[in-house]
């Protein structure tokens, strides 16, 4: 069993698809603490509900974001935290942090990495004309999107999506395949080799998609 901090600044689905696999079984962890940047982030209700601690960052009170963070990995290692959940956090970590943590820090980002990092995947995708999009599970390094690659699910883009439209087909994956990622990390099956993440025992994914549809 391992311990999870979990940090949000929005709606939360992310970390609602994390709870219900940790109350199906399928997920071997606890959240030990919902950490937000965001005082109205209606993932603060989701944790309350399923009585977790919640830990809300107030920037006016850590002028500097070093000393905030500082506070953070405080705050992580009393709670024993063994894996850091970023689930739509809006707010770039600092060095510190992120060092304070090696390849122990996760993020979930709505396109297929290296395409289409930062903020608004989903519009970028859909303006660039991609045919796939998805999200991607990865490590946090000291970039931007940028850290080993954990797994990846891979969505169709459709002629008439808009950024929302293609938001939630991406979402629904991403509630598939961040559960998973942990309960790898969880089960000690994660080797990573340079860039290279490797998932011990896993059978390897048969098939290729194509979009629109091959006729000949
Ligand atoms: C998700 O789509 C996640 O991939 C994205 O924010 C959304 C959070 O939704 N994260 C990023 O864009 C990070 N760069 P949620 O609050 O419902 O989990």
């Amino acid at each position: 069993m391992i311990n999870l901090a979990v940090l949000v600044s929005g709606s939360g689905t992310n970390l609602q698809a994390i709870i219900d696999s940790i109350e199906s079984g399928k997920l071997n962890a606890r959240i030990k603490i919902v950490i937000s940047n965001n005082s109205d982030a209606y993932a603060i209700e989701r944790a309350k509900k399923h009585h977790i601690p919640v830990f809300i960052i107030q920037d006016n009170r850590f002028p500097v974001r070093e000393d905030c963070d500082k506070h953070l990995v405080e705050i992580l290692k009393s709670h024993a935290v063994d894996l850091v959940i970023l689930a739509g956090f809006m707010r770039l970590l600092s060095r510190a942090f992120i060092r304070a943590f090696p390849m122990k820090i996760m993020n979930i980002h709505p396109a297929l990495l290296p395409a289409f990092p930062g903020l608004r995947a989903q519009k970028k995708a859909v303006e660039y004309g991609v045919k796939f999009s998805g999200c991607t599970v990865h490590f946090v390094d000291e970039g931007v999107d940028t850290g080993p690659v954990i797994i990846q699910a891979v969505a169709p883009v459709y002629d008439d999506d808009t950024e929302e439209t293609l938001a939630q087909r991406i979402l629904k994956e991403e509630h598939r395949i961040y559960p998973q990622a942990i309960q790898f990390f969880a089960q000690g099956r994660i080797e990573i080799r340079g860039r290279k993440v490797i998932i011990k025992n896993q059978p390897k994914t048969e098939g290729v998609l194509e979009n629109p549809k091959v006729e000949i």
